[in-house]
Parts: C-alpha cells; structure tokens; sequence
C-alpha cells in the first residue's frame, strides 16, 4: 500500500515527505497557505493532482490559522492566500484550478453576508474544508475511472513505458499514467513495465519504479537515455504518461524528457498515451508554445544526494517541463473518456461531457 499522500484536520495538514522515499516514510506538518505553497515549491509534494490538492487545503489551513473581524479581512486574506499558492509552481493546471475554484466558493459564501461574526467566519472555514474535500474526493473517482479506460486501451501482454511518477503519489487516487498501468496489470493485460529515472529529480528511481514493485508489476528501472534502445530492442508496444497541463490544440507539458520519448514512440510507431484529468486542460491556451516551463535550480541537475557531479562552477539548465505536440499523442485519457485523434475540437466535446 502507498502510505496517504494528505491528511488533514481542522488546523493541519500533514503532507507525505515524497523527497525522503522510497527508504523513509515521514510527514511533515504544515498550518497555513504560506507553508502549504513552501511545501509545493520544496517538492514535499508533488505531482499536478496532488498538488492541486494540498492547494485546496492550504485555504481553510489559512483561515483556521487566522483571527480577522471584518469580510473585508477576510477578503484581503483569501486574497495573499490564493496569491502566494499560486506563486508556488506555475506549470501544473491543477494548482491554480483548485485556488481558483475555492476562491470562487469563498467569494459565493461572502457575497451573501451582512455583518461580519466569527460564527459565519467558521462556517466559511467549514464550507472551505468540504470543497478541499470535494476536490479530492473527485480526484480518487478520476484516477479510477481513467484507470479502466487506460486499461481498455491496452492490448494482452503489453510492454509498456512510462516516465517520472504519475502514480498514487501524484494523485489522490491510484494515479493517472500508473493507475492504468497498476489496473491493467490486475486484469492480466501487462506483461512488463519499464520506468525511466526521470533526470535530473529522479521521480522515476524513487517513486514510480517503488509503486510498481509495491503493486508487484513485473518492471525494471532504466535511465532516460536507454529508452530509444528498449523502444527498439524490448517489444514496448505503448508508453504512457501523464500531463501538468494540455493546452486548447492537445499539446501538452509533462515531466522533462517527456517529449523525447514521444518523437522515439513516433519513430517506433508505438502508440503514445496521456492520462490526465480534466483540470489539467487549459482551455484559455492556445496551443503548447503558451504554457510557461518552471525553471528549477541548476543544482537539481549539478548534484546527486547533495553530491556535486559537475565541475565546481558549472551553469546548468532545468527546465522542469517540455511540451509534446498533439500530433505526437495518440490519445488523451480523462475521466471523461478517450480523446482521440486529439484534436481541439475533440477536447472541447470531452470537456462539455458529464459523467
Ligand atoms: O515535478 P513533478 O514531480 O511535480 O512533475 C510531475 C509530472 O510531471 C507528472 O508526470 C505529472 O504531474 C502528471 S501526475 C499524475
């Protein structure tokens, strides 16, 4: 079992530390948006979903924490709250759609009030905790349900790869890319999964390779570099991915590396999929050359386990993301269902479907 990924109670959150596995389970306790965002940006958490998640927590944190006697307090605060969240990251959909949904919540609660009383204020908090709640709740229900469609993508005995962790702890749920993987696998369709380490943050090494072996997926670790060998030596008949977000065209931003396996898929022919739920799609964006790209310390890449591995001195670049055009994609998993040819008029009939 994957050990909770969040657990909150009125006043904390306590957030599984994802920098410390696969050998240490251990929490750490945040009790405010600014340390919620602090944990978002250190990699405490991580992963488009889950950090939407903690996002959505981070505002009911805030106002348990905070003692204010007027809405227009209680305004200014939600407001430095939704900011200082959203400052945390900047490519994943996921974290600006929860800050922005419950403020939106906040905003519905606030506009039907008259006079300020602490009484209404713990009722904000209350409603607050209940749509963080609701969030999530949607996102363990999106994980399966795209689980099963993922799955029915895959044929028998299907060799697949997958890149960085789009697993349980990327999600609430059993996870977008390995949630399909984990699911296929119960239903007798995998045969071997390869995850690639994912340099420079090695998501793949620590987190995905250690879900796989948890749900005891037949699968074996790789570099990111042996990939294109594996593609045309090991029989991988799919990859599959997740996204931290897909612009209006399908073009979408993943992990770093992930749009050099989709040109090697392309030039294998093996299909490519994306798993990934709705509010990772960006409808406002145009296409992908829009999404902004986190640009993460160059020591992520100069050292490995606080060891420097590069000449003393050295620029490095880490670009945290990198967008694969649609025409790369062979279909687009939500839980909504298979989008696919990915084109924007297929995405936007997606988005309108109700489950
Ligand atoms: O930098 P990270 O670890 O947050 O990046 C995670 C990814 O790129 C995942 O593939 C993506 O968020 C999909 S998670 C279901």
């Amino acid at each position: 079992m994957i050990p909770p990924r969040l657990i909150y109670k009125p006043g904390s959150l306590k957030i599984l530390d994802q920098r410390l596995l696969p050998h240490k389970t251990a929490y750490l306790k945040v009790g405010n948006a600014k340390e919620t965002a602090k944990a978002i940006k250190d990699m405490v958490l991580r992963g488009a979903p889950l950090i939407g998640c903690a996002a959505a927590w981070g505002l009911p944190l805030e106002l348990t924490f905070k003692r204010p006697a007027s809405w227009a307090s209680v305004r200014a605060i939600l407001a430095e709250a939704v900011r200082t969240i959203k400052a945390a990251r900047p490519t994943a959909l996921a974290l600006f759609y929860a800050a922005d949904r419950m403020a939106a919540k906040a905003e519905t609660y606030l506009a039907r009030q008259g006079a300020f009383s602490a009484k209404k204020y713990k009722r904000l908090t209350a409603l607050l905790e209940k749509e963080a709640g609701a969030i999530t709740g949607e996102d363990r229900l999106a994980c399966a349900a795209m689980g099963k469609l993922g799955a029915g993508l895959l044929k028998k005995n299907s060799i697949v790869l997958t890149h960085c962790n789009a697993g349980a702890l990327a999600t609430m749920g059993i996870g977008t890319a390995v949630g399909v993987i984990t699911k296929a696998h119960k239903t007798g369709k995998i045969k071997y999964a390869y995850s690639c380490e994912t340099r420079p943050y090695l998501q793949g090494a620590r987190l995905t390779i250690w879900e796989l072996q948890k749900g005891k997926v037949p699968s074996a670790l790789i570099t990111d570099n042996m990939a294109a060998h594996l593609m045309k030596t090991a029989g991988i008949n799919a990859v599959i991915v997740g996204a931290d977000r897909i612009a209006a065209n399908g073009d979408t931003a993943n992990k770093i590396g992930t749009y050099a396996l989709a040109v090697l898929a392309g030039y294998h022919k093996i299909p490519f999929y994306v798993i990934a739920p709705t509010p990772t799609i960006d409808p406002a964006l145009r296409a992908g050359e829009k999404i902004k790209i986190e640009e993460r310390s160059s020591k992520e890449v100069t050292f490995i386990n606080g060891r420097l591995i590069a000449p003393r001195g050295v620029k490095a670049r880490h670009p945290g993301f990198d967008v694969t055009p649609a025409g790369l994609i062979t279909a687009i998993v939500t839980e909504k269902g298979v989008i696919k040819p990915v084109t924007g008029a297929n995405i936007l009939k997606n988005l309108k479907k109700t489950l």
